[in-house]
């Protein structure tokens, strides 16, 4: 039995959360900086990190509190070191480090994309590898082939937006506001579906990479020509935009040798639309589908102590002058997608 303390800071969640390897989750706290960003549609930087060096480290002691296990008695510190915003995951990193040096308890610096990728075992122990995973939140937008702990095959990666950044873009033009992807989806559900003929970039290409910008902008113009309800234009943009997902996805499993389970992770998991789509497609390969909890599909730390746990589990923990990485793909291999500007 292993339990871990982990830490997550990248964007714009403060979280903090003990889990053990019984897949108990102990204790977890979690701030959302939603409202602060709000006004300017779309997370800021600066903002995100004074807001995590505010939280932190009393919501480290509140969890720590909760769970009723005193600090030495971890068997790993787990915080996220990356892939995110620098100055968020330098006050999570920092703090770990801190403690773990403190109690002598062993560090675990976590790829974000990892607690991502491996969230689904967490929440389903009956998840084996290998398994794809879908991806999908404001900043990731990726086909993963999850082959074990540590071992993860890009297969695809977002050209230029990733989908809830296309989601969030379609809000902002709409005038619904940040986060915009629940608000999409709720006007949506009084819009038609092909109302409004929208582009699907890159249906049909055989590298089952993404891309959303010339939605985006079909959305921008169909919205200023005047000619369609919002409704409409909300629920052509959804349809386009899972049109695009289910293709990519097919281009993926045609690449790639069978595997039983397709798992979505990330903040659009929360769309019912996307859920069904996927449960559908899992259907006609034969593949069974799962979809974490919410709570566990946004960024949370329950996902960084899994990885943790995970890690432990095969005897792994990281130096306490581990660097901090803002970049840090899962998978050094992965084939950038012809065309892109750089994504984790
Ligand atoms: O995982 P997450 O909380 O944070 C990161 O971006 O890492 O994901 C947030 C993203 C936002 O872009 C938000 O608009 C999108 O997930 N989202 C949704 C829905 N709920 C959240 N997109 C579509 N439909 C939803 N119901
Ligand atoms: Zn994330």
């Amino acid at each position: 039995m292993g339990v871990v303390l982990g830490i997550e800071s990248s964007c714009d969640e403060t979280a903090v959360a003990v889990v053990d390897s019984e897949r108990r989750i102990r204790a977890q706290r979690i701030a959302s900086q939603d409202e602060a960003h709000a006004p300017y549609g779309g997370v800021v930087p600066e903002i995100a990190a004074r807001a995590h060096a505010e939280k932190l480290a009393p919501m480290i002691e509140q969890v720590i509190a909760d769970s009723g296990i005193a600090l030495p008695e971890f068997d790993a510190i787990a915080a996220t070191a990356g892939p995110g915003l620098i100055g968020g995951v330098m006050v999570g990193l920092v703090s770990a480090k801190a403690l773990a040096m403190a109690s002598d308890v062993p560090l675990m610096a976590i790829n974000h994309l990892e607690g991502h990728a491996l969230s689904p075992r967490l929440a389903d122990p009956e998840i084996e590898f290998p398994y794809l995973l879908l991806l999908v939140s404001g900043g990731h937008c990726q086909i993963l082939r999850v082959e074990g702990v540590g071992q993860y095959r890009r297969l695809a990666t977002t050209i230029d937006d990733a989908l809830g950044e296309a989601f969030d873009k379609t809000a902002k033009i709409l005038g619904l506001g940040y986060p915009g992807g629940p608000a999409v989806e709720k006007l949506a559900r009084e819009g038609e579906a092909q109302a409004v003929p929208l582009p699907r970039p890159l249906f049909g290409s055989k590298e089952p990479h993404f891309s959303f910008a010339g939605l985006k902008s079909a959305v921008l113009r169909a919205h200023e020509s005047g000619e369609h309800a919002d409704a409409d234009i909300a629920a052509s943009f959804q349809q386009a935009a899972m049109d695009c997902v289910v293709d990519r996805l097919e281009q993926a499993l045609d690449k790639t040798d069978p595997v039983e389970t397709l798992v979505v992770a990330g903040g659009v998991a929360a769309n019912q639309q996307i859920r069904a789509s996927l449960e559908q497609l899992a259907e006609k390969h034969g593949m069974r589908f799962s979809a974490p909890p919410m709570a566990l599909c946004t960024d949370n730390a329950a996902m960084i102590a899994w990885a943790g746990v995970e890690r432990l589990a095969l005897g792994q923990s990281d130096p306490l002058d581990f660097v901090a990485r803002p970049r840090w793909p899962l998978d050094p291999d992965g084939e950038p997608a012809r065309g892109a500007g750089y994504k984790a």
